[in-house]
């Protein structure tokens, strides 16, 4: 038998595309309110957000629920069309009607991880079925025993051995976290250059998180960038080189990710982190405390200001006015605040 090392590289020729970045510039996604009789109302779930994620490194975005995480890496793979912004893969604009990039190419290039692997995967169907349809269709020249070479190895290099007993397994006969393995395999298997994980371990029994967190390290070492999305600030800074967090569609504290978690400066983000449990301090100002829904604003085309004034404690009149401008508060790490000059 071939080994894995061998078809890995083998592969990695077939694939033969340089590992770069995948970026979105000002991404806006705008979604249609239920339409009012004669005028149709947006919500803007995502606002003018940028970032970069790059090969071998790691962006997680964390924030809380609805700010617009899942739906940033919806149009990074162009599940959900843009309103705005320029997507790039490796520096080509993949948005733009000239390019005519291929949804297959760009599956190709990047794959999701959802938060419930059972959810993706179909209980009427081996593991082998699933991980022979994207091999075909995105790996056209491998053929007979290379198909199941491949998917052995790949089952192997995402830690389940006996990779065999595996293949023939239902997804029901797996545990949890063995079926995260297998998405985070079915993702490999087209040799994906990039992984955007949506709390791809918020399901899973807190004692197998780190094992699949530590597989996708391998994988990051091995040269895949990854977008993490998580409400779990901890893990973002356990993974991530760098982190973004996101309010109500806005980036509002990125940078790396030490930095913007030790020391915080956007009073969300502070929020955010004195919200985490620990043993010993005493329950302040948490998160659980503050959220209430009608506090957070639905953002509209229109709506103008900080989301969080509504929420700050250090808010003042300009915050609902205008967007702070970015700034620069260390080498990586930048804020949008106007408390910052205060
Ligand atoms: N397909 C859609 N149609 C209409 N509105 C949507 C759609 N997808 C998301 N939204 C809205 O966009 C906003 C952002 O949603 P999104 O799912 O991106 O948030 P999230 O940060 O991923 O939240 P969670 O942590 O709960 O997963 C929410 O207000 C949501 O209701
Ligand atoms: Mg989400």
């Amino acid at each position: 038998m071939v080994s894995s090392n061998q078809l890995m590289a083998n592969v990695a020729d077939i694939t033969n595309e340089q590992m770069g970045t995948l970026e979105v510039e000002n991404l806006v996604v705008d979604f249609a309110l239920d339409s009012a009789l004669f005028k149709r109302q947006y919500m803007r779930a995502v606002n003018s957000v940028s970032l970069t994620i790059k090969a071998g490194e790691a962006l997680a975005i964390v924030g809380e629920s609805g700010s617009g995480k899942s739906t940033c890496a919806r149009a990074l793979t162009r599940l959900y069309k843009p309103t705005d912004g320029v997507l790039r893969l490796n520096g080509q604009d993949i948005n733009c009607p000239e390019n005519q990039i291929s949804q297959a190419h760009l599956a190709k290039q990047i794959q999701m991880i959802f938060q419930d692997p059972f959810g993706s995967l179909n209980p009427v169907h081996t593991i082998r079925h699933h991980l022979y349809r994207p091999i075909r269709i995105h790996l056209p020249r491998l053929e007979g025993n290379e198909i199941e070479d491949y998917m052995l190895a790949t089952l192997e290099r995402v830690g389940l051995s006996p990779a065999k007993q595996t293949a023939d397994k239902f997804p029901h006969e797996l545990s949890g976290g063995q079926r995260q393995r297998v998405a985070i395999a079915r993702a490999l298997t087209t040799g994906a250059k990039f992984i955007l994980a949506d709390e791809p371990i918020s399901m899973l029994d807190v004692s197998i998180r780190l094992g699949i967190l530590n597989l996708m390290t391998d994988m990051k070492d091995e040269g895949i960038g990854f977008l993490y999305i998580t409400h779990d600030i901890a893990t973002a800074r356990y993974f991530a080189e760098r982190t973004g967090v996101m309010y109500v569609g806005h980036m509002v504290e990125w940078g790396e990710s030490d930095s913007v978690t030790q020391t915080p400066h956007h009073p969300y983000t502070q929020l955010l982190i004195s919200a985490v449990p620990e043993v010993g301090r005493k329950r302040e100002n948490s998160i659980s405390k503050d959220h209430s829904k009608s506090q957070i604003p639905l953002w509209k085309p229109e709506s103008k200001g900080c989301p969080f004034a509504g929420r700050c404690p250090k808010v003042s009149n300009v915050c609902h006015e205008r967007m702070p401008d970015v700034t620069q508060v260390a080498e990586d790490h930048f804020v949008r605040c106007f408390a910052l000059y205060k």
